[in-house]
């Protein structure tokens, strides 16, 4: 398998990608910013796929659409203009991936920022709508106000997952600042049975 190298936690978040999502899968870019993850996922969708790709930034959404049009991919691509916490009013469908770039912008730190009600709210719901086998990946960063607080929470949520239904997974460079961005993977087991994903891992451990 060819990858772009790994980076960063984006480089990892996309190597692992690239082993799950296969042509003709219903994915979501949870985070669009200016659609460079979306891309990506419109190109391991293929024509018969379908990614839908949220932001609360009308430029995100904008920006994004135009490179997916120059790169021929805006057709397999729902571009919506709301936050990720209502993934459930646009989806009912079973999804491969779901895909969170949290924090702002590269190059806007003033814009829109993610925040820890809406990210959990949306990982609730990302974690109801994934197919056996399916994956949840967060690229999670600290450096700016409340990303901190933003990245512990998600921790926590990831941690909480039941381990009969969920692998729950996180990964960092070692060899970077504790403020280098990280990730946390979480896969819904692919022998998951109905039902086993009832109760909390924490309360079991
Ligand atoms: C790190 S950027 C994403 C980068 C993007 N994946 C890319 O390839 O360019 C985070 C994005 O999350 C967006 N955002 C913040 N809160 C959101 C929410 N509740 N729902 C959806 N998007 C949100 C911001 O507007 C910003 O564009």
């Amino acid at each position: 398998m060819r990858t772009d190298g790994l980076g960063g936690a984006v480089g990892l978040t996309h190597l692992l990608l690239r082993t799950v999502v296969i042509p003709g899968d219903v994915v979501v870019d949870a985070t669009c910013g200016n659609g460079f993850d979306t891309l990506f996922l419109a190109r391991l969708v293929g024509e018969q796929g379908r990614v839908w790709a949220f932001d609360i930034q009308p430029e995100a959404i904008r920006s994004a659409g135009e490179r997916l049009d120059v790169a021929g991919c805006l057709s397999r691509v729902k571009l919506v203009n709301a936050g990720h916490e209502r993934l459930g009013d646009y989806l009912e469908e079973k999804v491969r991936a779901v895909v969170f770039n949290l924090g702002y912008l590269p190059g806007v730190p003033d814009g829109e920022v993610t925040c820890a009600d809406s990210t959990l709210a949306a990982l609730d719901r990302a974690s109801e709508l994934l197919l056996p086998g399916g994956v949840i990946t967060v690229a999670l960063y600290t450096g700016h106000p409340g990303g901190a607080e933003e990245a512990a929470m998600v921790e926590e949520w990831a941690a909480c997952l039941p381990p009969r239904g969920f692998n729950s997974w996180k990964s960092r460079q070692l060899n970077r600042s504790q403020l280098a961005p990280y990730v946390i993977v979480v896969e819904r087991q692919p022998s998951s049975k109905r039902g086993a994903d009832r109760g909390s891992g924490c309360e079991s451990a």
